[in-house]
């Protein structure tokens, strides 16, 4: 009976309906990257007030967990931060595997994630493909381009207020150097094959959230 109700559906078999409700309870990810202080952040806040998605931020759950009491990695998550490098992959992906099935978990409709400053290097990369591949769909990657004067500018602006250890001009110089050096080159594999999606991140906030959502609106 079940079987007859699935056809009259005009699908061929119960088993590719599972596969559809699979597929679309699947997590949708989009990649958030650009250099510090190219507004990823911001402009990830009014991407989740506008289009419902869940905003993840790498950086952010690190912080987090460096500050967790009896963390056993805060010491060297505090180091990495201050020196601008990329943390190893291992602890990156379980906080953000472990964020994404909580949020799943709480709400099984809420499937579209914005991962903002990850894959930040090639470590990065291959650790999500390989805990991730299969159970989750990168659609794209958004990239926030500006130059580095105005991340270095924007960076120092924000470090007045923010507290951030790494808001300063010595970590600062060495933030950049590892996006040039480490995080460009994701940025281009993703631009290889048709996977990235560039704003002009140099414009005021209002200009560069009119240039998001055209890409959204379109296929977000
Ligand atoms: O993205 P955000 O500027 O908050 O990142 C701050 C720092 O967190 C980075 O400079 C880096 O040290 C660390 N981080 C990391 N791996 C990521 C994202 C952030 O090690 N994927
Ligand atoms: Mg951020």
């Amino acid at each position: 009976m079940l079987y007859r109700l699935f056809s009259s559906l005009s699908l061929k078999t119960p088993a590719s309906l599972f596969r559809c409700i699979v597929h679309a309870m699947k997590p949708q990810v989009l990649f958030v990257l650009g250099g510090p202080g190219a507004g990823k952040g911001t402009q990830c806040a009014k991407i989740v007030e506008k289009y419902g998605y869940t905003h993840l931020s790498a950086g952010d759950l690190l912080r987090a967990e460096r500050g967790r009491p009896g963390s056993q990695y805060g010491e060297l998550i505090e180091s990495y931060i201050r020196d601008g490098k990329i943390v190893p992959v291992k602890i990156t992906i379980s906080l953000l595997e472990r964020a994404m099935d909580e949020t799943m978990k709480e709400n099984s409709e809420k499937n579209k994630f914005l991962i903002d400053g990850f894959p930040r290097n090639e470590d990065n990369l291959q650790g999500w493909n390989t805990n991730m591949d299969g159970k989750a769909e990168v659609k794209f990657v958004l990239f926030f381009d500006c130059s580095n004067e105005v991340c270095i500018n924007r960076c120092l602006e924000r470090g007045k207020s923010s507290g951030r250890s790494d808001d300063n001009k010595e970590s600062l110089e060495k933030r950049i150097k590892t996006f040039l050096e480490s995080t460009r080159p994701i940025i281009e594999q993703y631009q290889k094959v048709g996977k990235v999606r560039t704003v002009d991140a140099s414009k005021s906030l209002d200009e560069v959230f009119a240039e998001v959502q055209k890409i959204f609106d379109k296929e977000g």
